[in-house]
């Protein structure tokens, strides 16, 4: 085992060390190379050394340099070096946190962690809580709540009755939500369609004061960060709109509730507490590997009135059992590698990854506005939008930019126009990884004109 371990780590090392020569998107060799992977499940053993080996000859020219520093694509993060490692330790570990009795270290760091993130996100202390996969799994895990309690308050008891026969929920979304959201309602029985949506502004805001008068159990829906332009809903205006009538406020800040983490950019998520549910990633902004995502509840009984289960041979504890307040019950230790994040980085060092990388979008922002293209966003977070011109050129410069391998940007649409996305979402990122990928978009941009 330690030689496999040892041989394991220098694999690990060289692959992140070669990131920053190789092109960021895979070669269409080492795409090719994947046919040898290909194959029969052996009928004998292989030796472990040589399963190793074979995936990283084969496997680790075919990845995508998401580890790397200029990896702009969707909102992806890296790993910061005391979550990978405290990653690589959870596995030797092998806990399954689902109760404290399984894995008190599992249980307790998970304790830990999530006393500090409602401390470091500013939502009340007492909230509830879910480890889970990511933001569309935490954005069900927080509605399930969101759908127990408002129909509780009308005598239904979703759980037990299901919803065939329920009081009807009205649920109200902008314009602009994440599809996860519009998936999560659709794992809820709460429907992808029957939603009232509430036109949002250039940015993608939601225009609160179309929000109509709410009668029943209903829930409203706002976005802290859009996935293309970064903007933040209006939360004072809609929770006071949603309240006045009784509704649960839900917020999906997948990456934007990490902005409170920020003297300088927590002003974009005033409001946001007085919700009653949040859902955000780890995996994206906090910087620890996949698959890491969180559920707050200000209510942890609603929450739990939606995720409990119980057997004779599942003991309870006095502590906070994972397992009563997720979606899942056996699953890896989520929380080792966000306490080891928030350890290694403290209050100062999230504040500061989370104010270098908006800076270091601004600085994108103006290097491609200063080289002739059309920023269609407010740059006010970690997000840029570029266009190049009509859609066709436009996404002709991606492909270049995804060809040239300096970097990687993926296409989107935003308003009826087709931008390039750039997130800055990496704690690697530096300075001159601006300037390189800059340059890098410009020259593929002139080569198409
Ligand atoms: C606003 C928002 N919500 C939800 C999600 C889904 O997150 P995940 O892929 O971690 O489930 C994303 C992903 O980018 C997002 O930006």
């Amino acid at each position: 085992m330690r030689a496999l371990l040892k041989m394991t780590a220098e694999i690990a090392a060289r692959y992140l060390e070669n990131l920053e020569e190789r092109s960021v998107a895979p070669s269409s060799e080492a795409l090719a190379g994947l046919d040898e992977l290909d194959q029969p499940m052996p009928e004998l053993p292989m030796e472990a050394a040589r399963v190793l080996e074979r995936l990283d000859r084969i496997g680790s020219p075919a990845t995508m340099g998401m580890a790397g520093r200029r990896f702009f694509g969707f909102v992806i993060g890296g790993s910061l070096p005391a979550a990978l490692a405290a990653n690589w330790v959870a596995g030797a570990w092998d806990q399954c946190p689902s109760l404290f009795v399984a894995s008190p270290i599992g249980t307790v760091l998970e304790e830990i962690s999530l006393k500090w993130l409602l401390d470091i996100l500013q939502l009340p202390a007492t909230s509830g809580g879910a480890f889970v996969t990511g933001a569309t799994v935490a954005n069900f895990t927080a509605l399930a709540a969101a759908r127990h309690s408002v129909l509780a308050r009308v005598g239904w008891d979703v759980e037990a009755d299901g919803l065939f026969g329920a009081p009807p929920i009205t649920v109200v979304v902008g314009d602009e939500a994440h599809p996860s959201l519009f998936k999560a309602l659709g794992m809820l029985g709460m429907g992808r369609s029957r939603v009232v949506r509430i036109p949002v502004d250039g940015q993608g805001r939601m225009m609160a004061s179309q929000i109509p008068s709410l009668e029943g159990p209903a829930i409203v829906c706002m976005q802290a960060g859009n996935v293309n332009t970064g903007a933040f809903d209006p939360a004072p205006e809609i929770c006071a709109r949603a309240h006045a009538s009784g509704a649960w406020v839900h917020v999906d800040g997948a990456f934007g509730l990490w902005a409170t983490a920020s003297r300088q950019y927590q002003h974009l998520v005033e409001g946001v507490s007085v919700a009653d549910s949040w859902a955000t990633d780890a995996h994206k902004w906090l910087n620890v590997p996949y698959d890491s995502g969180l559920a707050f509840v200000r209510n942890p009984a609603t929450l739990k009135g939606a995720m409990s289960l119980e057997a004779a041979y599942l003991p309870q504890s006095p502590h906070r059992e994972p397992s009563q307040y997720s979606p899942e019950s056996s699953r890896r230790a989520r929380g080792v590698e966000i306490w080891a994040a928030l350890s290694s980085l403290g209050h100062s060092g999230l504040a500061e990854m989370i104010e270098r990388t908006c800076g270091l979008a601004q600085r994108f922002a103006e290097a491609l506005r200063q080289g002739g293209c059309e920023i269609l966003n407010e740059v006010a977070l970690n997000q840029v939008l570029v266009s190049f011109g009509d859609s066709a050129r436009t996404r002709r410069v991606i492909e270049r930019v995804q060809r040239d391998g300096t970097c990687w940007c993926g296409p989107t649409e935003w308003q009826g126009r087709t931008a390039m996305r750039i997130s800055v979402s990496s704690w690697a990122t530096r300075e001159e990884d601006i300037e390189r990928s800059a340059a890098a978009i410009l020259s593929a941009a002139a080569a198409e004109s």
